[in-house]
Protein backbone atom coordinates (compact mmCIF):
# COMPACT_ATOMS: atom_id res chain seq x y z
CA UNK A 1 0.00 0.00 0.00
CA UNK A 2 1.37 3.66 -1.07
CA UNK A 3 0.46 6.29 1.40
CA UNK A 4 0.78 9.04 -1.38
CA UNK A 5 -1.98 6.71 -3.33
CA UNK A 6 -4.48 6.02 -0.44
CA UNK A 7 -7.05 8.49 1.13
CA UNK A 8 -6.75 9.45 4.38
CA UNK A 9 -9.74 6.76 5.51
CA UNK A 10 -7.57 3.85 3.86
CA UNK A 11 -4.74 5.25 6.10
CA UNK A 12 -6.85 4.87 9.23
CA UNK A 13 -8.08 1.28 8.08
CA UNK A 14 -4.24 0.24 7.92
CA UNK A 15 -3.54 1.86 11.34
CA UNK A 16 -6.22 -0.79 12.79
CA UNK A 17 -4.20 -3.45 12.13
CA UNK A 18 -0.56 -1.83 11.80
CA UNK A 19 1.50 0.98 13.36
CA UNK A 20 4.43 -0.02 11.05
CA UNK A 21 5.42 3.01 7.99
CA UNK A 22 8.48 2.06 5.69
CA UNK A 23 10.08 5.53 4.28
CA UNK A 24 12.19 5.08 1.24
CA UNK A 25 14.76 7.69 2.45
CA UNK A 26 18.14 8.53 -0.19
CA UNK A 27 19.74 11.68 -1.95
CA UNK A 28 19.66 13.15 -4.90
CA UNK A 29 22.91 13.51 -6.47
CA UNK A 30 25.41 12.75 -8.80
CA UNK A 31 26.28 9.33 -9.70
CA UNK A 32 29.10 9.43 -12.48
CA UNK A 33 28.66 9.49 -15.82
CA UNK A 34 25.97 6.92 -16.17
CA UNK A 35 24.14 6.84 -13.00
CA UNK A 36 20.48 8.80 -12.51
CA UNK A 37 20.77 11.54 -10.08
CA UNK A 38 18.03 10.08 -8.22
CA UNK A 39 20.01 6.63 -7.98
CA UNK A 40 20.49 6.68 -3.97
CA UNK A 41 16.10 7.31 -3.37
CA UNK A 42 15.34 5.16 -6.17
CA UNK A 43 17.07 1.99 -5.11
CA UNK A 44 15.10 1.88 -1.76
CA UNK A 45 11.48 3.53 -3.29
CA UNK A 46 11.91 0.71 -5.79
CA UNK A 47 12.25 -2.18 -3.65
CA UNK A 48 9.95 -0.66 -1.25
CA UNK A 49 7.23 -0.09 -3.79
CA UNK A 50 7.87 -3.71 -5.02
CA UNK A 51 7.65 -5.18 -1.53
CA UNK A 52 4.41 -3.28 -0.87
CA UNK A 53 2.88 -5.38 -4.13
CA UNK A 54 2.96 -8.63 -1.97
CA UNK A 55 3.69 -7.78 1.47
CA UNK A 56 1.45 -6.46 3.91
CA UNK A 57 3.21 -3.06 4.85
CA UNK A 58 2.74 0.59 4.11
CA UNK A 59 5.11 2.91 2.40
CA UNK A 60 5.23 6.77 3.47
CA UNK A 61 6.33 9.47 0.33
CA UNK A 62 10.22 8.65 -0.86
CA UNK A 63 12.44 11.12 1.36
CA UNK A 64 14.79 12.28 -1.41
CA UNK A 65 16.83 14.86 -0.46
CA UNK A 66 20.25 13.98 1.91
CA UNK A 67 23.73 14.71 2.55
CA UNK A 68 25.06 15.24 -0.72
CA UNK A 69 27.36 18.92 -0.11
CA UNK A 70 30.53 16.98 -1.46
CA UNK A 71 28.66 15.89 -5.09
CA UNK A 72 27.50 19.65 -5.07
CA UNK A 73 29.89 20.29 -7.95
CA UNK A 74 28.63 18.50 -10.19
CA UNK A 75 25.11 19.52 -11.67
CA UNK A 76 21.86 18.65 -10.91
CA UNK A 77 22.59 17.20 -7.12
CA UNK A 78 20.77 18.84 -4.34
CA UNK A 79 21.50 18.63 -0.68
CA UNK A 80 20.63 19.58 2.18
CA UNK A 81 22.83 20.50 5.18
CA UNK A 82 22.76 18.20 8.67
CA UNK A 83 20.79 20.30 10.86
CA UNK A 84 18.15 20.82 7.90
CA UNK A 85 18.14 17.34 7.07
CA UNK A 86 17.53 16.65 10.84
CA UNK A 87 15.14 18.90 11.18
CA UNK A 88 13.15 17.40 8.05
CA UNK A 89 13.22 13.87 8.98
CA UNK A 90 11.76 14.77 12.64
CA UNK A 91 8.81 16.43 11.80
CA UNK A 92 8.25 13.87 8.99
CA UNK A 93 7.94 11.28 11.97
CA UNK A 94 6.34 13.27 13.89
CA UNK A 95 4.03 13.93 11.21
CA UNK A 96 3.35 10.32 11.01
CA UNK A 97 3.32 9.74 14.74
CA UNK A 98 1.05 12.05 15.12
CA UNK A 99 -2.12 9.64 13.65
CA UNK A 100 -0.33 6.96 15.27
CA UNK A 101 2.50 5.27 13.37
CA UNK A 102 5.13 4.25 16.24
CA UNK A 103 7.31 2.02 14.41
CA UNK A 104 9.03 4.14 11.31
CA UNK A 105 11.35 1.87 9.12
CA UNK A 106 13.21 4.22 6.94
CA UNK A 107 14.91 2.17 3.98
CA UNK A 108 17.75 3.98 3.07
CA UNK A 109 19.99 4.50 -0.16
CA UNK A 110 23.15 6.33 0.99
CA UNK A 111 26.05 5.70 2.81
CA UNK A 112 26.54 9.58 3.86
CA UNK A 113 23.13 9.96 4.82
CA UNK A 114 23.78 7.06 8.03
CA UNK A 115 25.09 9.57 10.89
CA UNK A 116 22.43 12.19 10.24
CA UNK A 117 19.39 9.73 9.97
CA UNK A 118 21.04 8.22 13.13
CA UNK A 119 21.27 11.37 14.97
CA UNK A 120 17.59 12.18 14.21
CA UNK A 121 16.65 9.51 15.93
CA UNK A 122 18.26 10.42 19.26
CA UNK A 123 16.79 13.88 18.72
CA UNK A 124 13.14 11.86 18.71
CA UNK A 125 13.86 9.43 21.32
CA UNK A 126 15.44 12.53 23.52
CA UNK A 127 12.15 14.37 22.92
CA UNK A 128 10.09 10.90 23.88
CA UNK A 129 12.04 10.57 27.20
CA UNK A 130 11.91 14.08 28.57
CA UNK A 131 8.29 14.38 27.73
CA UNK A 132 8.06 10.81 29.99
CA UNK A 133 6.13 9.22 27.12
CA UNK A 134 5.06 5.42 27.44
CA UNK A 135 6.86 2.66 25.65
CA UNK A 136 5.87 2.18 21.56
CA UNK A 137 7.73 4.69 19.47
CA UNK A 138 10.92 3.13 17.92
CA UNK A 139 12.94 4.17 14.77
CA UNK A 140 14.78 1.68 12.43
CA UNK A 141 17.33 2.07 9.90
CA UNK A 142 18.00 -0.35 7.11
CA UNK A 143 20.11 0.24 4.08
CA UNK A 144 18.75 -1.60 1.14
CA UNK A 145 22.13 -3.24 0.96
CA UNK A 146 22.03 -4.23 4.39
CA UNK A 147 19.00 -6.13 4.05
CA UNK A 148 19.74 -10.22 4.19
CA UNK A 149 21.39 -11.63 0.95
CA UNK A 150 21.91 -8.63 -0.85
CA UNK A 151 25.80 -7.75 -0.16
CA UNK A 152 26.53 -11.50 -0.34
CA UNK A 153 24.23 -11.65 -3.60
CA UNK A 154 26.40 -8.54 -4.96
CA UNK A 155 29.95 -9.72 -4.43
CA UNK A 156 28.85 -12.65 -5.90
CA UNK A 157 27.26 -10.45 -9.26
CA UNK A 158 30.64 -7.83 -9.26
CA UNK A 159 33.86 -9.69 -7.47
CA UNK A 160 35.82 -6.66 -9.01
CA UNK A 161 34.88 -3.09 -9.00
CA UNK A 162 32.21 -2.78 -7.10
CA UNK A 163 33.63 0.26 -5.33
CA UNK A 164 31.61 2.83 -2.96
CA UNK A 165 29.47 5.21 -5.30
CA UNK A 166 28.02 5.00 -8.56
CA UNK A 167 28.23 1.30 -7.91
CA UNK A 168 27.21 -1.50 -10.03
CA UNK A 169 24.72 -2.94 -7.79
CA UNK A 170 22.52 0.47 -7.80
CA UNK A 171 22.76 1.28 -11.47
CA UNK A 172 21.70 -2.22 -12.47
CA UNK A 173 18.47 -1.35 -9.65
CA UNK A 174 17.32 1.95 -11.81
CA UNK A 175 18.21 0.11 -14.96
CA UNK A 176 16.11 -2.65 -14.02
CA UNK A 177 13.15 -0.35 -12.89
CA UNK A 178 13.91 2.29 -15.73
CA UNK A 179 15.14 0.53 -18.88
CA UNK A 180 14.23 3.31 -20.92
CA UNK A 181 16.68 5.54 -18.90
CA UNK A 182 19.90 3.22 -19.12
CA UNK A 183 22.99 5.36 -20.17
CA UNK A 184 26.58 4.52 -22.06
CA UNK A 185 29.73 6.10 -21.46
CA UNK A 186 33.50 4.39 -22.13
CA UNK A 187 34.97 4.75 -18.77
CA UNK A 188 38.48 6.05 -17.65
CA UNK A 189 40.08 4.13 -15.93
CA UNK A 190 37.44 1.65 -16.25
CA UNK A 191 37.84 0.84 -12.68
CA UNK A 192 37.43 4.62 -10.52
CA UNK A 193 40.13 5.39 -7.96
CA UNK A 194 39.36 5.38 -4.13
CA UNK A 195 40.00 7.96 -1.37
CA UNK A 196 38.79 9.83 1.24
CA UNK A 197 34.98 12.32 1.00
CA UNK A 198 35.40 15.49 2.12
CA UNK A 199 34.18 18.87 0.62
CA UNK A 200 32.68 19.31 -3.17
CA UNK A 201 35.84 20.64 -5.23
CA UNK A 202 38.26 18.27 -3.24
CA UNK A 203 36.25 15.53 -4.35
CA UNK A 204 35.74 16.79 -8.33
CA UNK A 205 39.40 16.87 -8.28
CA UNK A 206 39.52 13.62 -7.22
CA UNK A 207 37.16 12.00 -8.67
CA UNK A 208 37.00 13.34 -12.28
CA UNK A 209 33.92 11.56 -13.26
CA UNK A 210 32.13 11.11 -10.02
CA UNK A 211 32.66 7.40 -9.35
CA UNK A 212 34.70 6.37 -6.12
CA UNK A 213 36.16 2.81 -6.78
CA UNK A 214 32.85 1.69 -9.22
CA UNK A 215 32.91 0.39 -12.64
CA UNK A 216 29.02 0.55 -13.71
CA UNK A 217 29.69 -0.56 -17.16
CA UNK A 218 29.10 -4.14 -15.11
CA UNK A 219 25.51 -2.85 -14.52
CA UNK A 220 22.60 -4.97 -16.18
CA UNK A 221 19.09 -4.68 -16.09
CA UNK A 222 19.03 -8.59 -15.18
CA UNK A 223 21.52 -7.96 -12.18
CA UNK A 224 19.49 -5.44 -10.87
CA UNK A 225 16.28 -7.55 -11.22
CA UNK A 226 18.05 -10.64 -9.00
CA UNK A 227 19.24 -7.93 -6.21
CA UNK A 228 15.57 -6.53 -6.31
CA UNK A 229 13.87 -10.03 -5.74
CA UNK A 230 16.75 -10.35 -2.74
CA UNK A 231 16.12 -7.26 -0.97
CA UNK A 232 11.85 -7.54 -1.51
CA UNK A 233 12.16 -10.95 0.04
CA UNK A 234 14.28 -9.87 2.83
CA UNK A 235 12.54 -6.03 3.32
CA UNK A 236 9.22 -7.90 3.96
CA UNK A 237 10.38 -10.28 6.68
CA UNK A 238 12.76 -7.68 8.39
CA UNK A 239 9.73 -4.88 9.02
CA UNK A 240 7.47 -7.99 9.95
CA UNK A 241 10.05 -8.68 12.62
CA UNK A 242 10.16 -4.58 13.48
CA UNK A 243 6.66 -4.70 13.69
CA UNK A 244 6.29 -7.75 15.65
CA UNK A 245 8.69 -6.19 18.91
CA UNK A 246 6.82 -6.50 22.19
CA UNK A 247 5.45 -3.07 23.16
CA UNK A 248 3.99 -3.59 26.26
CA UNK A 249 2.43 -0.22 27.68
CA UNK A 250 2.70 0.70 24.32
CA UNK A 251 -0.94 2.79 24.76
NI1 LIG B 1 24.57 5.81 -4.51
Amino acid sequence: MLLHMSTWAEIEGFLARSKTVVIPIGSNEQHGPTGLLGTDWLCPEIIAHEAQKTGDIIVAPTFNVGMAQHHLDFPGTIALRPSTFMAAIGDWARSLAHHGFDKLYFLNGHGGNVATIEAAFSELYAEASYAGRPRGFACKLKNWWDLKGVMSLANRQFPAGHGSHATPSEIAITQWAYPDAIKAANYAPQIAPTGPIREAKDFRARYADGRMGSDPGLATPEKGGELVAAAVTALIEDVAAFSAEETPNAA
